[in-house]
């Protein structure tokens, strides 16, 4: 690598590394600068797009050489503030990074770029005969390689488990530019730590994540939703606990509260879902090789807590109901920036949480509005605060120390990023915060990987 001290000596050394391609262009450096939700932003250096591994390697090495701080970025759908820059860092983007393998039907096993979206990974083992074990409503954008540093969770973690579950190997690029890779597709292999495991989730702090080796699900093609009132949410936590033990195709199971689906018809133009106002919704979605719709329809016949319903089997049906809940997201946004909190409590602590997290909120914040949504099979909540503004911290902080009091996590599928860093002290020891940093300490020494997430700054 030629030697330049000009101003742009970062740029052009990383040009001179085969297949990187370096943007320094200020409105094109502006679509990696915002993240998804508008609540963070920060200017980037520049932004670099290695097109294969080696690439990548050349360039960490490149930074840690030269102590520049460098900020992952993959479908920057990520909500907690973790893929876009806070001040003058490189973003190395894994767009580039979109090789896939042909199906192995014999291992039920896929190899994706860090930089495949989870929908075009969808399309390509569903032509096969397969199907991927998370799906999320980001998936147009959202790629596997970031779902791997988040531990992505999304609406299926009831039959499936999370990202972590699904990934037989992995290979990634060490800050000092060393390549790790365990590719060879071994579901069993205890040789040793499983690197793999502490990368996934570790949100773009130790490595770059650029190859992974996906489990696959059989895909099942005849389904069934329900979406479901009940007069308060505890009836539907009751409900849910019973369709888990009635229905053993389950496959979902997602709350929302009759706030969040005024949001949603508000922004989407979407008719009332039942002729009366219920005081919480749930979904609820059998797959199965056969027609589970008998199966779900029975259960919630036995089921007391239901006072409406509505079941589609057809998949623009399911579609639409599924609408209701999907939604979310994109209309919370529609209202404004809003503060994420991602936490989950266990199942003995869900109907106290539901209680008690809004009036922590009003407490902590006069005048904000909590639209609580998520995945009831996993206790994990998204409470969503709009209007909280000077009180942002106050609320989150309240709303965080709740979920701790009952036993709870402050990150349930999203990652702490930068959003919670601060909190991390409220779930994990001084003991196992040491033992992080530690790892953190030993495998990424100068400190270039992802400067202030997970950790404060
Ligand atoms: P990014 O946002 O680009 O990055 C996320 C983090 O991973 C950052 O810290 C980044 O530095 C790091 N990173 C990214 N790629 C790599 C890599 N190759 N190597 C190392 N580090 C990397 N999440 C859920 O868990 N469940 C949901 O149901 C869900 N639904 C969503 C719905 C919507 C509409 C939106 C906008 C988001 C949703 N999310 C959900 C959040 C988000 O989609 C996930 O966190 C997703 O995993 C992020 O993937 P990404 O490629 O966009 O990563
Ligand atoms: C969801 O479950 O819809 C996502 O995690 C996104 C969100 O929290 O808004
Ligand atoms: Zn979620």
């Amino acid at each position: 690598m030629t030697a330049n001290t000009g101003p742009d000596w970062l740029g052009a050394a990383l040009e001179e590394i085969p297949g990187v391609r370096v943007v320094r262009d200020r409105d094109e450096l502006s679509t990696f600068e915002t993240d998804w939700t508008r609540r963070f932003t920060g200017v980037a250096r520049m932004a670099c797009l290695p097109r294969d591994t080696a690439g990548v390697a050349g360039v960490l090495a490149f930074c840690a050489r030269t102590s520049v701080p460098v900020v992952p970025q993959g479908g920057n759908t990520g909500l907690v503030g973790g893929s876009v820059p806070r001040g003058g860092e490189l973003v190395l983007s894994t767009r580039g990074l979109v090789a896939l393998s042909p199906v192995d039907a014999n291992a039920a096993q896929v190899t994706a770029g860090a930089g495949v979206t989870l929908e075009r990974l969808q399309q390509h083992v569903r032509a096969a005969g397969f199907d991927f074990g998370v799906d999320l409503a980001a998936r147009g954008s959202a790629t596997v390689g970031g779902m791997f540093a988040t531990n992505a969770g999304g609406t299926r973690v009831l039959r499936y488990g999370s990202m972590r579950e699904q990934v037989v190997g992995f290979e990634a690029v060490l800050p000092n530019g060393g390549v790790v890779s365990r590719l060879g597709g071994l579901p069993k292999d205890n040789t040793g730590y499983d690197l793999g495991s502490l990368l996934c989730g570790s949100e773009g702090t130790l490595a770059v994540v650029t190859r992974l080796r996906l489990r696959l699900v059989p895909l099942l093609p005849a389904r069934a939703v329900a979406l479901v009132g009940v007069v308060v949410p505890a009836d539907a936590v009751t409900l849910a606990a019973r369709l888990r033990r009635a229905c053993p195709s389950l496959e979902s199971l997602e709350l929302f509260h009759p706030d969040g689906l005024a949001l949603v018809r508000a922004h989407s133009g979407l008719r009332p879902p039942f002729a009366r106002d219920c005081g919480a919704y749930l979904v609820a979605e059998c797959a199965a090789r056969t027609d589970p719709t008998e199966e779900l329809a029975t259960a919630l016949l036995e089921c007391p807590e239901v006072v409406e319903s509505a079941l589609a089997t057809g998949r623009p049906e399911r579609e639409a109901l599924w609408a209701y809940r999907e939604r979310h997201t994109e209309s919370i946004n529609a209202e404004g920036v809003p503060v994420k909190l991602d936490v989950a409590v266990p199942v003995a602590g869900v109907a106290s949480f539901l209680r008690a997290v809004r009036g922590e909120v009003g407490q902590a914040a006069a005048g904000a509005r909590a639209i609580i949504f998520g995945h009831l099979g996993e206790g994990n909540f998204h409470v969503n605060l709009l209007g909280a503004n000077e009180h942002e911290e106050a609320a989150t902080a309240a709303v965080l120390k709740l979920v701790a009091s009952l036993g709870g996590s402050i990150s349930s599928e999203h990652g702490v990023g930068v959003a919670k860093a601060a909190y991390l002290g409220l779930t994990r020891s001084p003991a196992d915060q040491a033992a992080m940093r530690a790892i953190k300490a030993a495998i990424d020494p100068s400190g270039i990987m992802n400067p202030g997430v997970i950790f404060p700054a």
